[in-house]
C-alpha cells in the first residue's frame, strides 16, 4: 500500500505526460529532499557478489538515472546499489516524443526513448565528482544510434568507466536502437565480448566485474549461444532482462500497439523463465541479476528462487512511488526473520526447476 502523501504525489506526477514526470521526479531526488523515512538494511540481506558487498539485494536498473544525475539519491531511498546507464560515448536525443507510455491498468511502461543522453563525458564527470563515496553504483554502457563502429563504442565505455564504475553493464539488449540487438547473435557476441574484456584487462580494471544484459525475447537456443560466449569469455554475470517486444494481453488498449519495449508487471513471468534458464546454462557460481516487473517483496524474492543473486526494478516505482525500495527491503528483512534463515541467500535456486520447466513459445 502507498501512503497518502504518496498517493497525492503519484497523482500529481500522473497530471504531467510520463517523460516530463520522469524530469521532475529527478528534480526531486536532486533537491536531498527527505523523500522518505529512514531505511534499515539487515545482515540476513547483506550479499557479497563477484567481491562487491552489497547491503541488500535490490537495485535501481538502468534507465531511470541515464546521465548518473542521483545515484546517491538512489542509494538514499533503499536500494542496496543503482546502476545508471545507458551512456553512449556521444551525447544523442533519441527517438522523437511521445516516446513513454503508461499502461496504468497493467502496471506497466511502454518506452521506445532510444538511448537519450548526454554522452561520456557528462556522466562520467558526475561520477568522478562522487568517486570515494560509498555505494555500489554500475554503469551501463551502450553504442551511439549512428556509430560506424558499435563494439569500438563499448570498448570506449570500458576504457571510460573501469575507474568509478563498481561494475560494467554492456547492454545489447534494448529494442530501441535498429540492430543492436543482433549482437547477442553467437559471432557478433563472440567478437564483442573478447573485444569488451581485453578493453578492461588492459585498463588495468580486473577487479570491476563485467555484467552482460539481455533481451526476454531470446529463445532457448540463443540462451545456449549466450551461456556459452559468456562462461568462454569468462564474462562476471548476466542481467536478465531488459524490456520485450512481445505483447502479452493487456487492459491498456490505448498504448498496448505502441512500438517500443514493455516493462513491468506483464514482464515479469517471461523474464523470470528466461533468468531460471540462464541460471540452468551458467551453473550456480555465475552472477545473475534478476529484472522484470518486480513490484514487492515478494516478486523480488521468487527471482531469488528462480537463480538471482541480486534483483532490480524500474517500472513498478512508477506507479508505487520512491516508497517501493524500502518496502520490499522491510518485506524481505520480515521474510527472512520468519522462516530463520540467517542470510537471504539461501533461498537461490530454491524455485529454480519449477520456473525452468516453463516453456518458452
Ligand atoms: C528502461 N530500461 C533500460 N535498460 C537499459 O539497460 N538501459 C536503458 O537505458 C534503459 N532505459 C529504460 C527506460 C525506461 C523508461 C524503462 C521503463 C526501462 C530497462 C530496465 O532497466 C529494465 O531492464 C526493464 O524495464 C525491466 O524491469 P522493470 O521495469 O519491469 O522493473
Amino acid at each position: 500500500m502507498i501512503g497518502p502523501f504518496e498517493w497525492i504525489g503519484r497523482q500529481a506526477l500522473f497530471a504531467f505526460d510520463p517523460e516530463t514526470a520522469h524530469g521532475m521526479s529527478l528534480s526531486a531526488l536532486k533537491s536531498g529532499l527527505p523523500i522518505c523515512g529512514r531505511v534499515t538494511s539487515s545482515e540476513r540481506l547483506r550479499t557479497t557478489v563477484c567481491g562487491l558487498d552489497f547491503p541488500n539485494p535490490l537495485g535501481m536498473a538502468a534507465g531511470y538515472d541515464k546521465n548518473a544525475e542521483v545515484p546517491d539519491a538512489l542509494l538514499g531511498l533503499g536500494f542496496g546499489f543503482a546502476e545508471v546507464g545507458t551512456v553512449t560515448p556521444l551525447p544523442q536525443q533519441g527517438n522523437p516524443r511521445p516516446r513513454i507510455f503508461r499502461l496504468t491498468a497493467d502496471n506497466a511502461i511502454i518506452n521506445r526513448l532510444g538511448f537519450n543522453n548526454e554522452g561520456h563525458e557528462r556522466a562520467l564527470a558526475r561520477l568522478r565528482a562522487r568517486s570515494g563515496r560509498k555505494g555500489i553504483v554500475g554503469v551501463n554502457i551502450g553504442a551511439n544510434k549512428d556509430s560506424t563502429d558499435r563494439v569500438g563504442d563499448y570498448e570506449a565505455g570500458v576504457r571510460r568507466f573501469a575507474g568509478v564504475a563498481s561494475y560494467l553493464t554492456v547492454n545489447i539488449s534494448s529494442p530501441n536502437t535498429p540492430d543492436l540487438r543482433n549482437l547477442q547473435a553467437r559471432e557478433s557476441l563472440s567478437e564483442l565480448l573478447a573485444r569488451v574484456m581485453a578493453a578492461r584487462d588492459t585498463a588495468g580494471a580486473q577487479s570491476v566485474p563485467v555484467f552482460l544484459k539481455i533481451a526476454p525475447d531470446l529463445h532457448e537456443a540463443d540462451l545456449d549461444d549466450v551461456a556459452a560466449e559468456v562462461t568462454q569469455k569468462n564474462v562476471e554475470g548476466v542481467i536478465v532482462s531488459n524490456t520485450t517486444i512481445a505483447r502479452p494481453p493487456l487492459k491498456s488498449r490505448a498504448f498496448a500497439s505502441e512500438a517500443g519495449g514493455l516493462s513491468g508487471a506483464p514482464l515479469f513471468e517471461r523474464s523470470t523463465i528466461v533468468l531460471a534458464k540462464m541460471r540452468r546454462l551458467l551453473g550456480p557460481d555465475r552472477a545473475i541479476i534478476g529484472v522484470g516487473g518486480v513490484s514487492s517483496a515478494d516478486t523480488a524474492l521468487e527471482k531469488i528462487r528462480a537463480g538471482a543473486d541480486l534483483v532490480q526494478l524500474y517500472s513498478c516505482m512508477v506507479y508505487a512511488g520512491p516508497s517501493l525500495p524500502s518496502r520490499i527491503v522491510r518485506g524481505m528483512t520480515d521474510f527472512a526473520e520468519r522462516e530463520g534463515l540467517s542470510n537471504i541467500r539461501s533461498i537461490r535456486d530454491s524455485r529454480l526447476d519449477h520456473w525452468a520447466a516453463r516453456p518458452l513459445d
